[in-house]
């Protein structure tokens, strides 16, 4: 079953955020859990920190999870695919929604048991470039008891609670949407990214 780009698209304009169970095929989905391993297994996987350039440190009572970044210039054929469908949820948002997204950056996460991520918003209004953030799960029969869900702070104080189920993908205005990964008690992985409005001019000064 192909899935309805349009329809993540107004889900995202109503709510700030939508999730969309079976993103990716069980099969897709296995493939990327194995190249998620293979790197794991050859320590491509670094602690994460908060903050960028020189504030960045790394603190474990804020969150605790090891991440391996995607270099976009060198990925397996099962990234690709992963990558070209999230490129094209991205064009489906620039035409309905007039984000201007040129640029996607995503990174395996793993939390160990235990592990979680405090309470943050991924950018700050005005001075981030990240305008979607998404998470797409990739765990396998997650259970009711295995903690880690996804807690999103949404409007009038309302909370909800997302289970990491392999497959799920879950989208959220950057700058708008606090959330936090609540401790998990099995091995929580998945992928996380953001897409992002670069500013021509530093694109060039970058160059
Ligand atoms: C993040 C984050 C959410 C999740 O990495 O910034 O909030 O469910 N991740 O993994
Ligand atoms: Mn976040």
């Amino acid at each position: 079953m192909k899935v309805d780009y349009e329809k993540i698209t107004e889900a995202l304009r109503k709510d700030g955020y939508v999730i969309c169970p079976h993103f990716i095929s069980e099969e897709k989905l296995q493939a990327l859990r194995n190249d998620l391993q293979e790197r794991f297994d050859e320590g491509d996987f670094h602690k994460a920190g908060i903050g960028k350039g020189d504030a960045y440190q790394i603190k474990q009572e804020i969150r605790g999870d090891w991440v391996s970044w995607w270099e976009l210039t060198k990925l397996q054929p099962i990234q690709q695919e992963v990558y070209q469908a999230l490129d094209e949820l991205k064009v489906v948002f620039n035409r309905h929604l007039f984000v201007g997204i040129n640029y996607l950056e995503m990174h395996y996460a793993v939390y160990p048991s235990g592990k979680f991520y405090r309470k943050h918003l991924d950018s700050f209004q005005g001075s981030d470039r990240r305008r979607i953030s998404f998470v797409l799960y990739l765990n396998q029969e997650w259970q009711e008891g295995h903690g880690g869900e996804l807690r999103m702070y949404l409007q009038d104080r309302q909370v909800k609670d997302i289970k990491p189920e392999g497959g799920t993908l879950v989208c959220f205005i950057s700058s708008e949407l606090y959330h936090e990964v609540l401790p998990t008690i099995q091995t929580r992985y998945s992928l996380t990214g953001w897409m992002r409005h670069d500013r021509l001019e530093d694109m060039l000064l970058n160059h």
